[in-house]
């Protein structure tokens, strides 16, 4: 799809998905996200105590790739376990959406379950005030 190498986004999510903070919940996610130029930048979910100030893999994945210096996507490969793959929530589909809509989005289980989305699909109709 895309000419993109989705082996190498989906080992780096698995990767990262090895160091989640997930005291609370012990669902473990990793975020990978290709940037346009061919970087691939990674996040995990970090919980906390207080719940609310939990951060999602996406969104760590999307905040580290901006603090590196990169604002354009192409992909984002979703790490989760169980049955059923889990697709990103409905802040991290906003925070994605910052950059844009067409982003590839590849939610997977290390046991081989595997969905595959456009991110305008995942969250139409996104706010933007630009
Ligand atoms: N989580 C993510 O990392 N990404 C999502 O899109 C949904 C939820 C995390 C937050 C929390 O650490 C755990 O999954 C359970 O909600």
């Amino acid at each position: 799809m895309s000419g993109i190498d989705w082996p190498a986004l989906k080992s780096a999510a698995l990767a990262v998905q090895a160091r989640a903070y997930v005291p609370y919940s012990d669902y473990r996610v990793g975020a990978a996200l290709l940037t346009s130029g061919g970087q691939i930048i990674a996040g995990c979910n970090v919980e906390n105590a207080t719940f609310g100030a939990t951060c999602c893999a996406e969104r760590n994945a999307v905040f580290s790739a901006v603090t590196q210096g990169h604002q354009a996507f192409r992909a984002v490969a979703v790490a989760t376990n169980g049955a059923e793959p889990g697709a990103p929530c409905g802040i991290c589909r906003q925070v994605l959406a910052e950059f844009g809509s067409d982003l590839e989005v590849l939610c997977f289980t290390p046991e081989g379950a595997e969905k595959r989305y456009l991110l305008s699909e995942l969250l139409p109709h996104a706010f933007k005030l630009k």
